[in-house]
């Protein structure tokens, strides 16, 4: 994993992005703007690979993450298959030169369209986590006369260590299977010719910073696969999920090859082949969001500074309590240090980007940037106060390239009928 610092640098007193100031880019492109280092996302997508080439494994970006055409297409390209939870991301991923047979379909709720499309595109396999999807997926198998690959995402109970929101590896969870659920499901896999069992698997969060619990449910799915196979079952693929977690502040997650090396220590007794679904591992350090300060105000408690980015654009902080560094694009010299609030001109309390970041109270017209947003950040950003969703900007040496536009007003209602 590269180091974000690498791409994002300050270079004579104003912070870059690759070979490009900041400020010039907001002159080029506009605030509130998503900005990728094309670096940063090479170095990661090859430091991965690189980490995993000792065993056979198939790496699906969870697109999720980041679902920009352009940047999939770059990720595709490296030799990342696809991790999905819709159609859309299907089509999305199909469209930026995704190979079918690397496609993974996860999600707690797939529909019909959605599992035809899939069948019919030809992907690798279903991850299946309730019952009933089975039905539905056997039915949409047969009408196409296919036999439909199935792996069973297993729910193995175990703790992450991470945000209660982003945690999908406990019982209190909606996700997988219980283990017990499991004996009903592999019969009926198996006494049916247009299904079949090629794989089981897990993810058990995101934003683990922890190999511990990633280590343990690697174990426990061995363990099942070897119970599995013990039982006549012939399994191909493990699929691990992804939750590798990246430092946003003061955390210490595992490098990739610390990652691999304890995966695969687990998974190589069995001898499958091993998938992971990495996505905030590999393009949460890739972007920042730029912005720039509408104006300063102060309370007798607060100083805010308010910007022109939202909780439309970035909804992790006020969603998870998540920390995002945030800097001066142009640093300043001299002045008294004050704890800052930044927030943005939605009208709800819960609209900030940083509280309490102790630095020398902004100005007006300063620019700002946030880091550590490439993943969840534009993927989730929403039109909400009916404000047009941000641009995204790839920088590559001394060039930027947009490769999403600012969205236009008319976008916003352009699907209402009047
Ligand atoms: N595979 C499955 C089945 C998943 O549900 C997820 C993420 C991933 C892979 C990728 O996980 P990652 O490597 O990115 O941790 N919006 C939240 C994160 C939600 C993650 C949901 N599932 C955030 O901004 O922190």
């Amino acid at each position: 994993m590269v180091k974000d610092i690498e791409c994002f640098a300050v270079k004579h007193g104003v912070y870059h992005c690759e070979g490009v100031p900041l400020t010039q880019l907001a002159k080029a492109v506009g605030t509130p703007a998503y900005i990728y280092s094309q670096s940063a996302l090479e170095a990661n997508c090859a430091g991965l690979i690189l980490a995993f080439a000792g065993y056979p494994t198939l790496p699906c970006f969870a697109v999720k993450a980041m679902s920009n055409l352009t940047l999939l297409r770059h990720i595709f390209g490296a030799g990342f298959g696809a991790d999905l939870v819709s159609g859309g991301e299907l089509q999305r991923s199909l469209l930026a030169g995704a190979r079918p047979d690397q496609i993974v379909f996860s999600g707690v709720g797939k529909q019909s369209e959605e599992i035809d499309q899939a069948l019919a595109a030809g992907i690798l396999m279903f991850n299946v986590e309730s019952p009933y999807e089975l039905d539905l997926i056997a039915t949409l198998a047969g009408q196409r006369g296919l036999k439909a690959a199935v792996s069973l995402r297993v729910n193995p109970n175990i703790d992450a260590k991470t945000n209660a929101k982003i945690a999908t590896g406990l019982y209190s969870t909606k996700f997988g299977l219980p283990e017990a659920a499991l004996p009903p499901l592999l019969d009926r896999i198996g006494r049916d010719p247009r299904l079949e069992l090629v794989g089981i698997g897990c993810h058990i969060g995101s934003q683990i910073v922890d190999i511990q619990p990633l280590r343990d449910a690697a174990r426990q799915m061995v363990q099942l696969a070897s119970h599995l196979h013990q039982q006549g079952h012939k399994l191909r693929y493990l699929d691990l999920g992804g939750g590798l977690g990246i430092r946003y502040d003061q955390e210490v997650p595992p490098s990739f090859s610390d990652y691999a090396d304890a995966l695969i220590q687990e998974v190589r007794p069995s001898g499958l082949h091993l998938i992971i679904e990495p996505g905030r591992a590999l393009v949460g350090n890739t972007a920042i969001l730029l912005t720039k300060i509408l104006g300063v105000k102060s309370t007798p408690e607060r100083h805010f500074v308010i910007v022109d980015a939202a909780m439309n654009d970035l909804i992790r902080p006020t969603l998870y309590g998540s920390y995002h560094e945030i800097c001066p694009v142009v640093a300043s010299e001299g002045g008294e240090e004050v704890l800052c609030d930044f927030v943005g001109p939605i009208c709800e309390t819960g609209d900030f980007l940083a509280k309490e970041r102790r630095m020398r109270l902004p100005a007006g017209g300063d620019l700002m940037l946030l880091r550590s947003c490439g993943a969840y950040g534009a993927s989730m950003a929403s039109q909400y106060n009916s404000r047009p969703r941000a641009p995204e900007v790839l920088v590559s040496g001394t060039s930027h390239q947009i490769v999403r536009r600012r969205e236009t007003p008319a976008a916003l209602w352009a699907d209402e009928l009047v």
